[in-house]
């Protein structure tokens, strides 16, 4: 198997950059592209040379610098079929069950829809990494901007099946502020507890929360955890619908 290398790195003002290089066959695919000079920047400080964009989806902070870098570097940009019209520069459009090879490694599309109509998730089964976008996020999940919330939560279900030992990287680092809603949620969870002060003590250190792994969100995230009894109770929502209380959890959000 050969090795994925994974470089995250701030963009704008609280995006994540992600580059990921195969050295074997010498190709870099940036995983969105918020901002061009600052991936730019990071592939010349790793000295990789960019021949993939992989895109989530259309919003501007994550496609602001699929034009430029493509006119300088003549990369393939993937991204999801179902918002292709609104991907800059896309090449080479793909959707659920789709795979393709990048370097040495099998790349499987999920259709994470919710925050935007078409939002993509890319699995990297082999390094067990998947990269969600706006779909999920550490301790939080993405705005429902297009869907719905039946929608939304179907899309988490799809992240929330991977090996919980999967990494996964995210668009945004809100984690502390995700935090402090989440207790809001689930006050007595004890690992929420333990965790929201390890991303007090990482933010405060001006260090990354991201990545996280499938198995902590399962544990501490709220919104993948319309099941628990607790959290049901809390809300006054016992025995409802997942996706509802999951809904329920996401207008609170909003409104935080
Ligand atoms: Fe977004």
């Amino acid at each position: 198997m050969a090795k994925l290398e994974i470089h995250q790195f701030p963009c704008l003002s609280d995006n994540y950059g992600v580059l990921i290089h195969d050295s074997e066959q010498a190709v870099t695919a940036s995983i969105d592209a918020p901002d061009a000079r600052t991936v730019a920047a990071a592939l010349e400080e790793k000295g990789w040379t960019l021949t993939h964009i992989l895109t989530t989806h259309h919003h501007g902070d994550h496609t602001g610098g699929n034009a430029a870098l493509k006119a300088e570097t003549k990369c393939t940009i993937v991204g999801p079929r179902n918002e292709a019209a609104k991907i800059p520069g896309i090449d080479k459009q793909v959707g659920e069950g789709d795979t393709f090879t990048f370097g040495g490694h099998e790349v499987r599309v999920l259709d994470t829809p919710g925050h935007t109509a078409g939002h993509i998730t890319y699995v990297f089964p082999g390094a067990k990494v998947a990269f969600a976008g706006d779909t999920l996020f550490a301790i939080g999940c993405g705005r429902v901007i297009e869907g719905n919330a039946q929608m939304m939560w179907q899309s988490l279900k799809k992240l929330m099946a991977l090996p919980k030992d999967t990494t996964v990287y995210c668009g945004h680092e809100y984690t502390q502020a995700n935090a402090r809603f989440a207790l809001t949620i689930e006050p007595d969870n004890a690992a929420l507890q333990k965790r929201a002060k390890e991303v007090g003590q990482l933010r405060a250190a001006g260090r990354p929360t991201l990545p996280t792994t499938i198995g902590i969100e399962l544990e501490t995230n709220p919104f993948l955890r319309p099941h628990v009894a607790a959290i049901q109770k809390r809300l006054g929502m016992e025995g409802k619908p997942e996706w509802q209380i999951f809904g329920e959890i996401r207008e609170r959000k909003n409104r935080s």
